[in-house]
């Protein structure tokens, strides 16, 4: 790590677990030897439990942030606007060369939407992602982030597409690849093994955790859990899914509220339907790795899965990563029961996707773009002894 002052700094951003896995290699390549370049982290504090944060901190070996906003969960204007107010004056203190902020949550647009009145360059990785449903929160933080950014990072090619047809300059945008994929290779050899996990949570009679013996299943967004029929729905679905495949099921802390709430708790005890806390970064690259299959409406998962080449079946009307789905493992089909139960049955019958992995994504991403940083905010920076 460098700690030479005089080098530009780069604001790095992060607020929610799924930027995490983003931002650890791009913070590690900013604070590498001869970098060019000096790297701070700010956490918002958006995500805040042991589970949500410091565990995955702790298994993708990201220091403690240099500040911590601590801003909590509230409706989307309050954690909005409180970050907001607590990033000001950190930015006004620091006085970056620019900001970095990752994916497409709150703490992204409130971050970037602070630098960019004080006229600080805002750098966004994984820009021009669009599902085109305006009802999904993260779609208006990445249309909002990209119009306000001075450097726009891709991860596939269509990315562009959507941005320039938003009327973005085309030299703004770089096609870089996928840094979540660099940490999926950087801890592919340390991921803990599923017997492990599944022993740790007294699993072990219905899972024994031996490879394609099990599906996992991931459900956090609103538009899956907020509603009581639609959850009822679902959850009976992958409960008829399970008695075909045992699915493990870590559960997000909004989804297990809503569980309560809707008074749907007889889900939460089932032998083949089997709830787990949040997981780390670690054990579940460990389930995944393993899975016959993967059930999810996250974003992530839908590419780690492809990288993997194990199924996806991703239970929402779209995706803002379609080259999951032309190129990569994943299936998109929505709430619907019959579809859920069709597409699983294609898997277990043997007719899974295993795609193929995109242009890029090959572990070297954060790379290329402090390449690219390091070339516009210390274009005369010459590594000692080249
Ligand atoms: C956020 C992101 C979403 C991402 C998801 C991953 C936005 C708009 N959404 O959604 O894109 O896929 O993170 O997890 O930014 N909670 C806890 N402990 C925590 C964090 C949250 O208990 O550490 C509970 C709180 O009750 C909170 C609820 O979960 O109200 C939702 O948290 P929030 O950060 O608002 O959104 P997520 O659903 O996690």
């Amino acid at each position: 790590m460098t700690s030479d002052t005089s080098l530009p700094l780069i604001l790095c951003i992060v607020g929610a677990r799924p930027n995490f896995m983003k931002i650890a290699p791009i913070l590690s390549a900013l604070r590498a030897k001869h970098s060019g370049l000096r790297a701070q982290l700010v956490h918002t504090g958006q995500h805040y439990d042991e589970a949500m944060y410091q565990q995955l901190f702790s298994d993708l070996g990201i220091p403690p942030p240099d500040i911590d906003l601590e801003v909590g969960s509230g409706t989307h204007a309050v954690q909005t606007a409180r970050i907001m107010e607590r990033f000001e004056p950190i930015l006004d203190a620091s006085k970056p060369s620019a900001i970095l902020v990752v994916g497409d949550v709150n703490s992204t647009i409130a971050c970037a939407l602070v630098a960019v009145k004080k006229q600080i360059p805002v750098i966004h990785v994984e820009a021009g992602l669009r599902s085109f449903d305006r009802a999904m929160p993260e779609e208006i933080n990445r249309i909002l982030t990209d119009q306000i950014s001075d450097f726009l990072f891709t991860t596939e090619l269509q990315a562009k597409d959507n941005l320039i047809r938003e009327g973005i300059d085309g030299e703004k945008i770089h096609f870089v690849g996928n840094v979540m994929i660099d940490t999926l290779h950087q801890n592919l050899s340390r991921a803990i093994p599923a017997a492990t996990t599944f022993s740790r949570n007294g699993l072990s009679a219905v899972f024994s955790g031996d490879p394609q013996s099990f599906g996992v299943l991931t459900l956090h967004r609103p538009s899956n859990v907020d509603d009581p029929a639609i959850l009822r729905n679902l959850l009976e679905t992958l409960e008829e899914v399970s008695r075909q495949i045992p699915l493990a099921f870590p559960l997000h802390p909004r989804t297990r509220q809503k569980i309560h709430e809707f008074q749907l708790t007889d889900f939460l005890n089932l032998p083949t339907l089997a709830i787990l806390p949040p997981l780390g970064y670690l054990p579940l690259l460990g389930l995944m790795k393993d899975a016959r299959l993967f059930l999810t409406d996250s974003g992530g998962i839908q590419e780690e899965t492809t990288a993997l080449g194990i199924p996806c079946v991703t239970l929402r009307e779209n995706t803002e990563r379609p080259i999951t789905v032309d190129q990569g493992s994943n299936t998109i089909v929505g709430q619907d029961r019959t579809r859920i139960l069709n597409t699983v049955q294609n898997i277990l019958d043997g007719h899974g996707k295993a795609g193929r992995i995109p242009d890029f994504w090959d572990g070297q991403a954060a790379r290329r773009i402090v390449a690219q940083l390091r070339a516009v905010f210390n274009p005369h920076f010459v590594a000692p002894g080249i």
